[in-house]
């Protein structure tokens, strides 16, 4: 199918455990190739195996430092291009930028197209990423966007760790019910969302808990955890409406700022997150954070799309 049939997997520096982890999912290595700074803070990069013809996955999460982690894709991708690689395949297992996905008020931008515009001018040919913060950033493309979900690993550790009779799955907003519900089907339980309302201006935000978890143990499912204030605070909702727990299931964990303290403070038991971006020592640190890998999931896409094989049968 390409000239130089092998998989080549290329990496920058965002989050290189979770590339070895997919190239030894594939049986294969990532290849050599040197992504640094000049003293000026500029990015250069150095392919060192040859990738004419071949079929070429550059892993990068644009993780914080988000510009540049993004950077260093955009100047992997353009050394690949002129390197005369078959195809580009950019594999962004945390898409950055994706939060600011429309405008929120006058004169501001849409970033996460922007990233999309940037993607493809520098030659990527196809994107593959993880649970999107906006599955709609996927029409910011006009190449192939293969969009993965970490949710068959999440779910496996949930139904090991809870019996499906004491588990409430929660939304923290309107936006994540429809994950929120999904997960719930596969774990058998009945499901509860969060209400964020603001009864006057400059009032704080009262969450308000939607649907029963007297009794229950609360698994509160997002895409993302930041700085921490959303989970925390539906967390405090969830145990003064009667439940007996909270756990925190999140695909990335940005953990910026205050998040750590925010955690450990916290009435939250666990927070369940998977390694698309890398924790720092201070997270690492934390007894409540649980990692689970999604780079066998990610490897067997990378499989998938090499060999034109299904990847939406990943999910079924
Ligand atoms: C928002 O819509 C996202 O799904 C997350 O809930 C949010 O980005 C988390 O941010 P933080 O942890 O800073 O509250």
């Amino acid at each position: 199918m390409f000239g130089n049939n092998d998989i080549k997997l290329i990496t920058g520096n965002a989050n290189r455990e979770l590339a070895e982890a997919i190239a030894s999912s594939l049986n294969t290595t990532v290849s050599d190739a040197t992504v640094t700074r000049f003293s000026d803070s500029e990015t250069w990069v150095e392919v060192k195996d040859n990738v004419r013809g071949a079929d070429v996955y550059v892993i990068q999460p644009t993780s914080s430092p988000a510009n540049e982690h993004l950077m260093e894709l955009l100047v992997i991708i353009d050394a690949l291009k002129r390197a005369s690689a078959d195809r580009i395949n950019a594999v962004i297992p945390y898409y950055g930028y994706a939060r600011q996905d429309r405008k929120v008020s006058p004169r501001t931008p849409i970033s996460s197209k922007l990233v999309a515009d940037l993607l493809t001018a520098a030659g990527a040919d196809r994107v593959l990423t993880m649970d999107l913060h906006a599955g709609q950033i996927q029409g910011f493309f006009n190449i192939p966007v293969d969009h993965l979900f970490a949710k068959p690993v999440l779910i496996e550790y949930l139904k090991e760790r809870f019996s499906k009779e004491n588990v409430v799955v929660v939304s923290p907003d309107a936006g994540g019910a429809e994950r929120a519900r999904s997960f719930a089907k596969l774990l058998k339980s009945p499901m509860a969302m969060i209400d964020k309302r603001r009864s006057k201006p400059n009032e704080s935000e009262v969450m308000h808990v939607i649907g029963d978890v007297d009794g229950l143990h609360a698994v509160i499912i997002d895409d993302i955890i930041d700085t921490g204030g959303s989970m925390v605070k539906a967390a405090e909702a969830l145990m003064n409406n009667g439940a007996t727990g909270v756990c925190a299931c999140v695909t990335h964990p940005v953990l910026s700022g205050p998040a750590i303290s925010r955690i450990e403070e916290s009435v939250i038991g666990e927070v369940v997150v998977t390694d698309t971006i890398p924790l720092s020592d201070n997270a690492k640190g934390c007894e409540k954070i649980k990692v689970l890998s999604v780079a066998g999931l990610l490897g067997e896409a990378i499989r998938r799309i090499h060999c034109a094989d299904s990847v939406s049968l990943l999910f079924v």
